[in-house]
């Protein structure tokens, strides 16, 4: 019987990752959306579940994929050109709205030039590849995105390094111990590593990779993946180049899907690496970009980052994560505390961790379990999102819940 022998394989492996604690198990079904009412925020509702959910475990951070504008936007543009692009975009998709949103991102950013894909990882897996020759070296930190550790592995490069978490000096030492070795060393971090809150000194890490520029022949570059930080902190949005105050990244990527709240993702950078990854780039070429409408979306989610409404929703959001975290302060938890809008918990115990998610769902508060293996034994936290939205009663009851904790 055909797969009769892989289904066997396949049960085995899920029961032993059932076993170690890695398998995620069926996902929560969302069946609706109930509008905010006296100023606090949405509440979701779940498939087979009573009454209604807060999300503390969104990713769209300003709450931008329920603006009544944003969806004007996407609808009126299905209206003009439909729901979806019938073609990669060298063969006959692209549209209009594509090539100015490329345009007004790259704007945003302050860079020449911005290409859009379906998705930040295939705009990172799409990048790395074509960027690297037979004497690349990359340098990755050692806790960066699984689109990076993919795409790395994709490029197939000479050298791998992966220097320690948010450590200049290790990466330092590691282009030290390279130089001449390579034609060409390409440096990658996350911008704000999702996980914890925590950044890249982003001025050190630029004077570090300049300091070993002429060792090799074509040159060190970086890319930041800050698909958690656009939109979601810097006063303006601009992310993790706005927190550490120095934007000579040489690559952004990002995601579209998290604080603008539409879908897909983008490289911003220099015109003749955007000119080249168009020829070059897979996950561009033989890929469907993102549609029309939710092009229309972006640029709509765009002009509002980028209006004062923008910078007020980007100052409550601030306001709403410090009033987070010195609640759980009071009522005596630890928390790493920082910028940007997620908050972990340190429970430091995978038991109590689970527990206490299990208790907020139980009282109609969704939020994330962060357990080994994804943090080692005794990192163990809650990952807590905030959300533009959310008011000073929606956290007041969030904190009372973990407060009622036994
Ligand atoms: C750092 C980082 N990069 C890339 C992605 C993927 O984004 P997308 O859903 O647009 O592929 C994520 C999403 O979890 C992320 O956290």
């Amino acid at each position: 019987m055909p797969l009769e022998k892989m289904q066997q394989v396949l049960s085995d492996r899920l029961q032993e990752m059932k076993e170690d604690g890695t398998l995620k198990g069926d996902e929560l079904v969302i069946t609706g959306v109930k509008e905010s009412e006296d100023g606090n925020a949405p509440r979701y509702y779940l498939q087979d579940e009573d009454g209604a959910f807060l999300k503390m475990n969104s990713n769209s951070y300003l709450g931008l994929h329920l603006n009544d504008e944003v969806i004007e936007a996407e609808e009126e543009a299905s209206k003009v050109y439909g729901s979806g692009p019938g073609a990669v975009r060298f063969i006959h998709g692209t549209y209009e709205p594509h090539v100015e949103l490329e345009k007004k991102l790259a704007d945003f950013h302050d860079k020449e030039a911005c290409m859009i894909y379906s998705s930040a990882y295939a705009t990172m897996t799409g990048i790395i590849q074509p960027l690297t020759s037979k004497k690349t070296l990359i340098l990755s930190d050692e806790l960066n995105h699984n689109c990076i550790i993919n795409g790395i592995r994709m490029a197939k490069p000479k050298g791998k390094g992966i220097y320690d978490h948010l450590d200049n000096d290790d990466l330092d030492k590691q282009l030290s111990k390279a130089a001449r070795e390579y034609d060409r060393v390409i440096v990658i971090t996350d911008g704000v590593f999702s996980m914890r809150g925590d950044y890249p000194d982003l001025e050190e890490l630029v004077s570090t990779v300049k300091k070993y520029d002429s060792e090799f022949k074509d040159g060190v570059f970086t890319i930041m993946d800050d698909s958690h930080g656009i939109g979601a902190y810097g006063e303006t949005g601009r992310g993790t180049s706005e927190i550490a105050g120095e934007n000579g990244i040489d690559l952004i990527v990002a995601t579209m899907g998290k604080a603008l709240g539409v879908n897909g993702g983008y490289v911003v950078t220099k015109s003749k690496v955007v000119e080249y990854l168009r020829e070059t780039s897979p996950f561009y070429i033989y890929s469907n970009p993102i549609t029309a409408p939710e092009a229309e979306a972006a640029i709509k989610s765009l002009e509002i980052i980028d209006s004062s409404q923008g910078r007020d929703m980007l100052s409550h959001l601030r306001k709403m994560t410090n009033y987070f975290e010195e609640g759980l302060k009071d009522i005596g938890h630890e928390v790493i505390e920082g910028p940007h809008p997620v908050v972990p918990l340190m429970v430091r115990d995978t038991k109590k961790t689970r527990d206490l998610v299990g208790f907020l769902k139980e009282n109609k508060v969704l939020a994330t379990a962060i357990v080994y293996p994804v943090v080692p034994h005794g990192d163990e936290s809650i990952r807590f999102q905030l959300c533009a939205n959310h008011s000073t009663d929606d956290l007041d009851y969030v904190l009372e819940t973990i407060d009622k904790f036994e």
